[in-house]
Parts: structure tokens; sequence; C-alpha cells
């Protein structure tokens, strides 16, 4: 049984005070998500105070990007070190605005994976297709892409051991738009049937979570489908009640909601 997850991604909004106050009204509600796990990821310059905030509950931490590099003159980065140091979990790596607005290729991403894996924290690897590419039938071999840096690595076992994959259709981020949960299945089922080439029994027990404008009305039909392990969230974490009712609903994955 994977166990569902669901992870904000506040991306660069908020202010210390509405960080906390964020993270702080996810923590008053985890008693109503049991079993379902629960991240938040907000600003490298945040993530301080949000942790003082969940501070011996269960919600965890993740950033939302890391460098590529483990150390040195690398003028305004942030290491993985740096991150585990502050007792993030969880590193979201491949997010489509970091490719597509700061220029990070599968080569970056897969470099900054490793470097989040070395410290023993774990990624959240973003894969999705563009309109265009999903209007030219592109979307399989788009994701083979985005996913072959890891699946044929040599090491790929070990790269796949301690990962967590998200589905993010560029088109339906921050957008309104979603896809379908039919959509978003044959995606989801495409992206585990590909890792099982490089490792059956891991594939079987990967956690691929779905991204792109879920919110508290949809989020059931797509915890629904078989493969959709939990979601990424972007606008509708910044809000706590609909943050709280999409990990909610995604106790139905456990027979719960
Ligand atoms: P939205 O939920 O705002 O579409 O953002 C999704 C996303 O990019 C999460 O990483």
């Amino acid at each position: 049984m994977r166990k569902p997850l669901v992870v904000g991604n506040w991306k660069m909004h908020g202010e210390l005070a509405s960080a906390r106050a964020l993270a702080l009204a996810v923590r008053h509600a985890e008693g109503h998500c049991v079993g379902v796990e629960i991240a938040v990821c907000p600003p490298f310059v945040h993530l301080g105070g949000v942790l003082e905030v969940l501070s011996g509950s269960e919600v965890a931490s993740g950033a939302q990007s890391v460098c590529e590099f483990e150390g040195g003159a690398y003028t305004g980065e942030i290491s993985a070190q740096m991150l585990r140091d502050l007792g993030v979990r969880y590193v979201i790596v491949g997010h489509s605005e970091r490719r597509a607005l700061f220029g990070e290729s599968d080569a970056h991403v897969l470099a900054k994976l490793r470097q989040v894996q070395a410290v023993g924290l774990t990624p959240i690897l973003c894969v999705g297709e563009t309109l265009q590419e999903r209007q030219a039938d592109d979307t399989e071999k788009v994701l083979a892409r985005q996913l072959e840096g890891v699946l044929d690595a040599p090491d790929a076992a070990a790269l796949l051991a301690d990962l967590v994959l998200a589905y993010e259709p560029v088109w339906a981020i921050g957008t309104g738009e979603t896809a379908t949960p039919q959509q978003a299945q044959a995606v989801h089922a495409f992206i585990r049937a590909r890792v099982a080439g490089a490792g059956p029994l891991r594939a079987a027990a990967l956690r691929v979570l779905y991204g792109g404008s879920v919110k508290p009305d949809n989020a059931p039909q797509l915890f629904a489908m078989p493969d959709i392990d939990g979601g990424l969230i972007g606008g509708a974490a910044l809000k706590a009640a609909d943050f709280i009712a999409i990990c909610v609903a995604a106790r139905a994955r456990l027979g719960l909601a």
C-alpha cells in the first residue's frame, strides 16, 4: 500500500508571518488527515520559521529547489546539506518553472537529484509536457526523455530507492485547467510502467503525485485513480482550508474519506 502524499508548493508567495500562520493551520488539521503524509514547501528564507512551527508535528517540510553542486563558491545557491541541517525532508527538483524560466536541463535536474539523495533527503522529481507537446501527441516521448536520466543511469536502482515522482502537465499549472482524472491516470500508468522497466518492485512502491490546478472539488476524482498517489499543490496550497480539504480527500485512497 503506497501511503498517500500531499505536498504544498508555496512558490514565491507570502511573507514570514503568513508562512508561519499557514503552517500552523496545516499543523492544527493534521488530526483530520491521519494516514496521509503531508509536506509544505515554503520559500527558502521561510523554511526556518515554518520548521519551528511544525516542530513535533508529522507535517514535513520541503524545499522548492537546491543547488546541483555539493558546496563551494556558488553565490546565491543553497546546498542539499544546508537543507538537511535545517530539518527539511523533501526537495522538489525539475519543477517546470525552473526548467522553463531558469534554464534547468535534464542534466541539471539529475545532478540536483543526486545531491538531494546524497544527504539522505527525498527528491520529488517533476515531469510534464507543455500544451504544444501534448497537442503534437508527444506527451509520452517528453516524459520518457525527462525520466531517462534516472532510469538509464547505471545506478538506477539506487536512484529509485528513495524518490517521489510528480506528473505536472505544464498546461495545467496555475491555469485552472486540470488534466481529467482519466488523462492523468493514463500518464501515471505510463510513468509507472517505465519505472518498472528499471525496477519492477520499486515501481509498485513508487509514489507518483499529480500536480496542476488541483482543488478541493477535483481532488476526490483525481485521487480515486489507481496510480495517483497524492498531489503536488500550488495555488490551493496557499489557502489553508483548501489545502486541508485536499489532504482529507487523499484519505479516500485508504478507504477513509
Ligand atoms: P497549481 O496547483 O497552482 O496549478 O500549481 C501546481 C504546481 O506547480 C505545483 O508544483
